[in-house]
C-alpha cells in the first residue's frame, strides 16, 4: 500500500519558510502513542523515579523543594556534576543546562551560525541541527559517512576545513543512526586542524557512555582551543528523557553567555525539580551504574537479534558499536518509508525509516527495550517483513 498523501505531506516539505519538517520527530509523534511495540526509539527504556533508589539516588528531600524558577543556567551543583563528567575540563560557568539536548542544539545553532555561513554537518544524522542551520540561512554541506563501517569521514573533513574555511563542524558522536564513533586519535586530529583554521567544533554527545568497545573521549577533554561545544543530556544513555535535562558545555565563556541569553527567549530555566534530581543522578558512581545498565540492555537485545537472524536475508544490519539502536540496510528495497508505513499498518510495530535520516534503503531499529518486549517486537518485525517482501521490488 502507498503511503497516504496526507501522511507524506506531514513528513516532507517545510514547517515554515526555510525550516524543513523534522521527518523523524513527526513520524514518531504521529505514530508512537498508538504503536503496539515502539522499535523507533533511540535510548534505553526509561526508569521510574522509584527505581532510581536502586542506583543510590534518594529523592526524599525533593518533597521539600521550593518549585520556583531556580537557576536559569542550571544550579551550581548540577553544573559542577556535569563538569566532572568531562574530567573537570569545562568550567561549570561555561555550562548551560537546557530542556533536553534538543534545546541545547537550538541554542548552539543560534549562537554559532548565521546567514551565509558555510557549515559542515555529519550525515546520516539526527536531522535537528541541519534543519535549524537551514532556518538561519547557513550553507549546509554534508560530510557523508559510508557503509559498511559508517565511520566519520575524517580525511574529507580535514580537506574541507582547509578548502572551505567553514564556520563550524557539527558531528554526532556516537552517531545517530549508525552508532559509529570517533577514536581519541581522530578527534585529536580534527581538533588540531579546527584550531589551526579557527573553526568551531560542535559535538552532539548524547549517546556517550553506550560504547561497547573502547570508551569514547569527549571533544571537551581533547580540544586545546576554547572553540568547542559538547551537547549532551540524560535522555538516551541514562534512560531519563522525561526529566528533559540536557546541556551544552563549551570552552568559550562568551559562547556560553550568548546561548544563556538566547535561552531567556526559549525556556528561561530548566525545571527546578529535574535540576535537583539530575544533580544526584550525575554523581560519578550513579553515572557509571546507569551507563552499565544501558550497555547491558543493548547487549542483551543484540544477542536476541543475532539469535533470530541466521538464515534471514530480510535485513542486513550494521553492528552499531554504540547507541541503543541498530542501523540496518533492507537489501530488497530502497523505499523504506513505504515499507515502514506498511510494517506499522500491518503489525503495529513502529521502526524509524532511513528516509528520515536522509538515507533511503535503511531502517533504524531500537535495541533499548526490555528484552522480552524486544524479542516479541523483533520477531514480529521479521515476520511482517517476510510477508511484505513480495510486494516490494528493487
Ligand atoms: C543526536 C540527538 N541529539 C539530540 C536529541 C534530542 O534528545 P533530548 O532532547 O531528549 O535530549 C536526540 C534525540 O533523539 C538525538 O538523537
Amino acid at each position: 500500500m502507498e503511503v497516504p498523501r496526507e501522511l507524506l505531506s506531514s513528513l516532507e516539505g517545510e514547517v515554515i519558510s526555510g525550516l524543513p519538517i523534522f521527518c523523524l520527530e513527526r513520524w514518531q509523534s504521529l505514530h508512537e502513542t498508538a504503536a503496539k511495540i515502539n522499535l523507533s526509539e533511540s535510548g534505553v527504556y526509561p526508569l521510574t523515579l522509584e527505581e532510581l533508589a536502586d542506583y543510590g539516588v534518594s529523592i526524599k528531600d525533593v518533597l521539600k523543594l521550593e518549585l520556583g524558577y531556580g537557576w536559569t543556567k542550571g544550579s551550581p551543583e548540577l553544573r559542577e556534576a556535569i563538569s566532572k563528567l568531562y574530567g573537570s575540563s569545562v568550567d561549570p560557568d561555561n555550562i548551560v543546562v537546557t530542556a533536553g539536548s534538543a534545546e541545547a542544539n537550538l541554542l548552539v545553532v543560534l549562537s554559532v551560525a548565521s546567514s551565509g555561513d558555510i557549515v559542515l554537518v555529519d550525515s546520516p544524522n539526527y536531522m535537528q541541527v541541519s534543519g535549524l542551520l537551514k532556518l538561519v540561512g547557513a550553507r549546509v554541506m554534508y560530510l557523508e559517512r559510508e557503509p559498511p563501517k559508517w565511520n566519520f569521514p575524517l580525511q574529507r573533513a580535514l580537506e574541507l576545513l582547509g578548502r572551505l574555511k567553514p564556520k563550524a563542524v557539527f558531528v554526532t558522536d556516537p552517531n545517530n543512526p549508525t552508532g559509529s564513533y570517533m577514536t581519541k586519535r581522530e578527534i585529536e586530529e580534527l581538533a588540531l586542524e579546527a584550531e589551526r583554521r579557527g573553526v568551531t567544533l560542535v559535538f552532539d554527545e548524547v549517546y556517550w557512555g553506550t560504547e561497547r568497545g573502547e570508551p569514547k573521549v569527549s571533544i571537551a577533554q581533547i580540544s586545546t582551543s576554547e572553540s568547542f561545544i559538547s551537547v549532551s543530556g540524560l535522555s538516551k544513555t541514562y534512560g531519563l528523557p522525561g526529566l528533559r535535562i540536557g546541556w551544552l558545555a563549551t570552552g568559550s565563556r562568551s559562547l556560553a553567555n550568548r546561548a544563556w541569553s538566547i535561552k531567556d527567549y526559549v525556556s528561561i530555566a530548566p525545571s527546578a525539580l529535574s535540576d535537583r534530581i539530575s544533580s544526584k543522578i550525575l554523581q560519578p558512581d550513579v553515572v557509571s551504574k546507569l551507563r552499565s545498565r544501558a550497555r547491558r540492555i543493548v547487549s542483551k537485545n543484540l544477542e536476541i537479534l543475532n539469535s533470530l537472524l541466521p538464515g534471514s536475508e530480510l535485513i542486513d544490519p550494521h553492528l552499531n558499536p554504540a547507541g541503543a539502536y541498530v542501523w540496518t540496510r533492507i537489501p530488497w528495497t530502497t523505499d523504506t518509508l513505504r515499507l515502514s508505513y506498511n510494517v506499522y499498518r500491518d503489525s503495529g510495530i513502529l521502526v524509524a525509516p532511513g528516509e528520515c535520516f536522509n538515507t533511503e534503503g535503511y531502517m533504524r531499529i531500537s535495541a533499548g527495550l526490555k528484552s522480552e518486549i524486544f524479542r516479541i517486537g523483533f520477531t514480529k518485525l521479521l515476520e511482517t517483513l517476510k510477508d511484505l517482501k513480495n510486494s516490494f521490488s528493487l
